[in-house]
């Protein structure tokens, strides 16, 4: 029988996830089908309780949804526990299982570009939710020293006090941040400034960082945010938001079905999409 597999969120009309996974389940000649699901805060609980009565096989959290589908589920995957968001869940024989696969795919697609990762020096810009996983799973693959810089650092020092994996963090805030760029090897935007509409915006100058640096973003819409562009221009290498897309996507496909599909593909599927996205 045809697997159901899905997206939920508000708005979701957007979601590039549909195009790219239906695309995986005809590569791999899999009998399934990934459907946006347009849910309300409103119909959360009735929208899972019927997504488990129908079977579904297992279905993606986009915003606002993350948090709140926690205590709807069967059982929460630790790392998600931690991190206090879901993003993926299994249907595992009746029950519904929550995992997180936003902070491990951003470091999977990371590692693309710098392969080891544990001698960085690292500043995250940002403390909010998408911060989290990241920080976590930085913190897991190994990193032993994360700066973060946020508006509101007492977010941040909450941040840092809730990770389960050891790591060295100083917070500060984004001016002293701005003097301070020199000392690292990678900062990581995590924030949504710089997203269209609002293109012309950046969380910080980028005045003072070292050309031998590498600048990431979590945005993918544009392609290039003005905090991408001053790296660029300084000499960094940068990378942008669609290879966390892509990864998150890739192990959320793995945990259902077992197989770690092909990102390349993904990603020129993602590319393709964005081609046609108002920017
Ligand atoms: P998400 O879940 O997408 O990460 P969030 O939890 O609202 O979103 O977090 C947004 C991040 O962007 C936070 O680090 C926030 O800073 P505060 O913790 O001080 O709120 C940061 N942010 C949002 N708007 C900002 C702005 N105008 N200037 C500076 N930082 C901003």
């Amino acid at each position: 029988m045809k697997k159901l597999y899905g997206v939920m969120g508000d708005p979701i009309s957007h979601s590039m996830s549909p195009v790219m996974m239906n695309d995986l389940f005809d590569l791999y000649e899999m009998d399934a089908a990934y459907v946006p699901f347009h849910v309300t805060s409103d119909g959360l609980e009735t929208a899972v309780k019927g997504l488990k009565a129908i079977g579904v096989a297992g279905f993606n959290v986009t915003v606002p949804h993350k948090t709140d589908i926690m205590p709807l589920l069967d059982e929460i995957d630790p790392l998600a526990k931690a991190i206090g968001a879901v993003n993926t869940v299994k249907n595992q024989e009746g029950k519904l299982i929550g995992y997180n696969t936003d902070g491990r795919g951003y470091v999977r697609g990371l590692k693309e570009e710098i392969p080891s990762l544990s001698g960085q020096t690292v500043l995250m810009i940002g403390a909010g939710g998408a911060a989290r996983g990241i920080y976590f799973s930085m913190a897991e693959a190994g990193v032993k020293r994360i700066d973060i810089c946020n508006r509101t650092p007492a977010k941040a020092v909450e941040l840092m006090k809730t990770c389960p994996f050891p790591v060295e963090t100083e917070v500060f805030t984004i001016e002293k941040a701005e003097e301070r760029l020199e000392q690292y090897d990678l900062l990581i935007q995590t924030t949504l400034i710089g997203m269209a509409p609002n293109i012309e915006e950046a969380p910080l100058s980028l005045k003072g960082i070292k050309p031998a640096s590498f600048a990431s973003d979590i945005i993918y819409n544009p392609l290039e945010t003005k905090f991408l562009k001053e790296a660029s221009s300084a000499g960094a290498r940068t990378q942008n938001g669609i290879e966390m897309f892509v990864y998150q996507g890739a192990l959320a496909f793995e945990i259902w079905t077992g197989l770690f599909p092909d990102t390349e593909r993904m990603k020129e599927n993602v590319l393709k999409q964005l081609g046609g996205y108002p920017c």
